[in-house]
């Protein structure tokens, strides 16, 4: 594991624009696992920003989104096609047939038929960028008594709910269930690139940071087992979590 301090959020999410401009610029076809989220918000406009420079060309690249709240429209202000299309897509020269995030509106027995031909219908993930929940989830793998490897049906703890009803009128309104790549999955891509910040992320990179036990209550351990781990932090955190190179 590589872990990457930098002086502040906006920093961390450069670092991690230019990890990903690396990996597109390199690989052939370049092909990415993305993530939403307001931790991951920050790194689009460094993307958009070099792509407006000439600095990288999406035109080749496709993309997998890690999840989708199930039951959510495609065109609902909150989904992750909306966040997507919105905040990177389209202000790139990416081919949009080439992008998948699920469909959480589709028989869920259906859609991770597909997300799993979109996953490995072609190749695999070159990188797979990350955020993490105030739970410890990777993706929406929450804590529980076993982890699930493949793509499925999770249900949303209550701190993630908590969490995500800011961007709702109402926490009753936000969904409780999602459709996710599985730890499997997450862990399948070839490189690895987390990105995180704040106080209420401080337990779960406590345990990613400084233990070595792998536990299911904390999904984020998993990463520990990757080969090629970036960690991406701001010194705030960093302090917060007691963690120094
Ligand atoms: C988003 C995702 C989630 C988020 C996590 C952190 O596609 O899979 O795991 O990365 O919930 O969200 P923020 O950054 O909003 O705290």
């Amino acid at each position: 594991m590589k872990v990457i301090i930098t002086k502040s959020y906006e920093e961390s999410c450069k670092t991690v624009a230019d990890l990903i401009i690396e990996t597109v610029n390199t690989k052939e076809n370049p092909k990415l696992g993305l993530a939403t989220g307001s931790t991951a918000e920050g790194v689009y406009p460094f993307l958009i920003k070099a792509y407006e420079e000439k600095k990288v060309d999406f035109s080749k690249t496709s993309t997998v989104n890690l999840d989708e709240y199930l039951g959510m429209s495609v065109d609902h202000e909150q989904s992750y096609t909306t966040y997507m299309n919105k905040k990177f897509f389209n202000h790139i020269n990416i081919d949009k047939s080439k992008t998948y995030v699920a469909n959480g509106m589709n028989d869920p027995a259906e859609e991770i038929k597909l997300f799993n031909e979109k996953l490995y219908g072609d190749k695999m993930l070159d990188l797979q960028l990350l955020g993490v929940g105030v739970s410890g989830h990777i993706g929406f793998n929450e804590p529980n008594s076993a982890l699930i490897s493949g793509v499925h049906i999770e249900d949303l703890v209550e701190s993630t709910i908590e969490a995500n009803s800011r961007f709702f009128e109402n926490k009753e309104d936000v969904p409780k269930k999602s459709i996710t790549m599985g730890v499997g999955d997450i862990m399948k891509a070839e490189r690895i690139v987390l990105i995180a910040t704040g106080d209420n992320k401080i337990p779960a990179m406590k345990s990613l940071l400084m233990t070595d036990k792998i536990s299911t209550d904390c999904p984020v351990d998993f990463l520990k087992l990757h080969r090629d781990l970036v960690v991406v932090i701001d010194e705030n955190l960093a302090k917060g979590v007691g963690f120094s190179n």
